[in-house]
């Protein structure tokens, strides 16, 4: 496992990491969260992702309870929130400073950690004036109860503005945004975030590396029993592979697998070995919903030196 350094803050995350979405506290048993928490720090992964509207919170207590169970130095791992989706009451959501603030304490009692490592505002939040935002979580890290803050699926344009604000009131700016990056969703990071690498030094844990699993080929055939496109909540999921635009990518999946095989490697590793090499990618977060799937996703590693740039140009040629 290498480590990279998020955006330009002196933190270093693992290379890929681990996250809890859909599985942890829903899909899958306490015990297979554990199996994966372990199996992901032991190969070296150092960052663990989570969320307050993750399960409704069942996530975080559960990877809180493994933390506690695990006994792992607290120096020795990097553990997320994320802010905007924790109830249906009006300020119970969003990122009001009274939201971040209950949201945050809330978080560090599920996760049973004096302080969260990475807090991101998990969505932008145009009813709440950024500045408020920006002060509220410059707040929290001086008060030591979040080290770095961040956002999630934000513009180019909000993120400028959150950092230009800071900059001007002597505030924290945000570090890190956490954006979906895959080969089947590129332009946000390729594109709209172009000058903010260099210009604000922003870092990128970036999600849905398999885009929920498509990209191991596993959907080409049709759905199988048990994968993530059968949950009832995520229909929009399967929405995306349905009709003429979902044939076309499919169809571009099982010409990436064809390359991937004549390359000497499966999908799922060209996949998520592609995310890998775009520098301006600080960790990709991968998911599992069983320790052989996060064990297979891991051994990506020993074929990085198949990701030529040969291959990058014949992917590129698929996709277009
Ligand atoms: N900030 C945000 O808005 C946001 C949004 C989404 C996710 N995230 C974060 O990013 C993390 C990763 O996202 P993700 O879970 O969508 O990642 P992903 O890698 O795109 O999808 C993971 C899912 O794909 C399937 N899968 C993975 N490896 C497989 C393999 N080798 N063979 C067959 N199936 C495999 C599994 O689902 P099944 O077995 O159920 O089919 C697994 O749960 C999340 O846990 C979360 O922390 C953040």
């Amino acid at each position: 496992m290498e480590y990279r350094r998020l955006g330009s803050s002196g933190l270093k995350v693992s290379e890929f990491s681990f996250g809890a979405w859909v599985t942890f506290g829903s899909q899958i048993e306490d015990k297979t969260a554990t199996d994966c928490m372990k199996l992901a720090y032991d190969s070296g992964i150092n960052f663990f992702d989570n969320a307050e509207v993750y399960a409704n919170g069942r996530a975080e207590t559960v990877m809180g309870n493994i933390f506690k169970k695990m006994g792992w130095d607290r120096t020795t791992y990097v553990v997320s929130s994320k802010v905007f989706w924790g109830g249906k009451l009006p300020n119970q959501r969003g990122l009001s400073r009274k939201h971040i603030m209950e949201a945050c304490h809330a978080a560090l009692n599920r996760l049973q950690v004096d302080y969260l490592d990475l807090y991101f505002c998990h969505r932008p939040d145009r009813k709440t004036p950024i500045e408020e935002t920006v002060r509220a979580m410059t707040d929290l890290v001086h008060q030591g109860k979040i080290l770095y803050w961040g956002t999630s699926e934000w513009s180019g344009e909000s993120i400028m503005e959150a950092y230009n604000l800071a900059r001007r009131y002597n505030l924290v700016p945000p570090t890190m945004e956490q954006p979906q990056y895959n080969l089947l969703h590129r332009d946000k990071v390729e594109i709209e975030f172009a000058s903010l690498y260099k210009e604000v030094g922003l870092g990128l844990t970036i999600w849905s590396p398999l885009a929920s699993g498509i990209l191991t080929g596993k959907y080409n055939n049709g759905i199988p029993k048990d994968s993530r496109l059968t949950q009832p909540s995520l229909s929009w999921l399967k929405d995306s592979i349905s009709g003429e635009e979902g044939e076309k990518k499919l169809d571009k999946v099982k010409k990436l697998g064809q390359l991937a095989s004549e390359t000497g490697m499966s999908l799922n590793h060209l996949a998520l070995l592609w995310c890998l090499n775009n520098i301006n990618v600080s960790t990709v977060i991968l998911g599992a919903s069983k320790a052989s799937q996060l064990k297979d996703n891991l051994g990506a590693l020993e074929h990085k030196k198949l990701m030529t740039g040969e291959v990058i140009q014949k992917i590129n040629e698929i996709m277009q």
